[in-house]
């Protein structure tokens, strides 16, 4: 089986990321044949600054490793060293309706967000098809948000097999229920363009001021507090401890507990699951020729694939 997924090099890790994609890729990389990597093209259509690209694309890289990606096992790249995607990009461009492209969710998210309408920002889905029809990715873990994203994929994949036989496998999106969509500190979706994320590289005093920060119902400290299936921190604390969150589910109950103590056992609690990762990022951080090592040894890798695909492709398409 053949896994493929990638990340936008667009701002730094948090736990929404992680938990609903990073993690479940991780896992989902010891079934099969994995293709992660740093969606560096992807990312032009929101970022300008090259050295803050650079600085991103790196983060990126570090980020996957210290949390646990195996290089040996998984193919690990940057996206700009696999310049062939660019090219099926284009073929595929050639037969996908612009409507579809106009009605997707994450581009009128993206323009109402003020981001101006280039062509980029319309095709990205396009790009993003060609990153996983290029390896032939039968199954590609991302969180909930990417679910039009895939369906568009297999819409472009079917639209080009229809036209020039069938050159594409069908990719389908694995999203954990579960995990799908993590709240953030104010309630909404957790995500870098709402500014309501909890790092996981963060400054622990940032961190511990966020946590602290997480809105919750006003009951009284003393009331014995209902609801709780909507509580954020108890959501969070359950997705790193089962045990400790039961725990404090029954105190808040009890009545004479308030969230503050919730919140403090949520901020430790992280802190623990993340700190060997954290630890791992440190060290990598002062090696970095390993890190680069890696990225030119999975572009090779992942270079030897997107040929052979676009070997088929060009053929299908008359280019040769
Ligand atoms: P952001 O919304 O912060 O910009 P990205 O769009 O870069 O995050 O998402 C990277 C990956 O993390 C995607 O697979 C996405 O589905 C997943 N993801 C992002 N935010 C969340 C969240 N709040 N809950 C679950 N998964 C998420
Ligand atoms: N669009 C994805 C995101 O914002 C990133 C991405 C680019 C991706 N290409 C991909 C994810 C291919 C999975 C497969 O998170």
């Amino acid at each position: 089986m053949r896994i493929l997924s990638g990340i936008q090099p667009s701002g730094k890790l948090h736990i929404g990321n992680y938990f609903g994609m990073m993690r479940p890729a991780l896992e989902l990389a010891q079934k099969g044949e994995a293709f992660y990597f740093i969606a560096d093209f992807h990312a032009l259509t929101s970022i300008s600054n090259p050295e803050e690209l650079r600085q991103n694309s790196l983060d990126v890289a570090l980020d996957f490793l210290a949390c646990g990606l195996d290089p040996n096992r998984t193919v690990f790249y940057r996206q700009s060293n696999l310049p062939q995607v660019t090219e099926l990009a284009w073929i595929l461009d050639c037969v996908t309706p612009v409507p579809m492209l106009e009605n997707s969710v994450t581009y009128k998210e993206k323009i109402e967000q003020g981001l101006k309408p280039n062509a980029g920002l319309l095709t990205y889905p396009v790009l993003q098809a060609a990153d996983i029809l290029i390896v032939q990715g039968e199954r590609v873990p991302v969180g909930r948000d990417q679910r039009q994203h895939l369906e568009i994929t297999r819409d472009v994949a079917g639209a080009f097999n229809r036209q020039f036989g069938e050159v594409f496998v069908m990719p389908e999106a694995v999203i954990r229920e579960e995990v799908a969509t993590l709240p953030g500190i104010d309630g909404r979706k957790m995500s870098k363009s709402y500014d309501n994320t909890i790092e996981i590289f963060g400054d622990e005093k940032v961190t511990k001021k966020k946590i602290m920060g997480i809105v919750t119902d006003s009951q009284p400290v003393d009331a014995p507090k209902k609801d709780l299936d909507k509580n954020i921190p108890l959501q969070l604390l359950r997705l790193v401890a089962q045990d400790k969150a039961s725990e404090q589910e029954s105190k808040l109950a009890a009545g004479g507990y308030g969230y503050g103590e919730l919140k403090k056992e949520l901020l430790a609690t992280l802190l623990d699951y993340f700190a060997p990762m954290r630890q791992k990022r440190a060290e990598l951080g002062k090696n970095l020729d390993y890190v680069h090592e890696v990225l030119r040894k999975g572009a090779d890798r992942a270079n030897a694939v997107a040929d052979e695909t676009m070997a088929k492709v060009r053929k299908a398409v008359g280019l040769k």
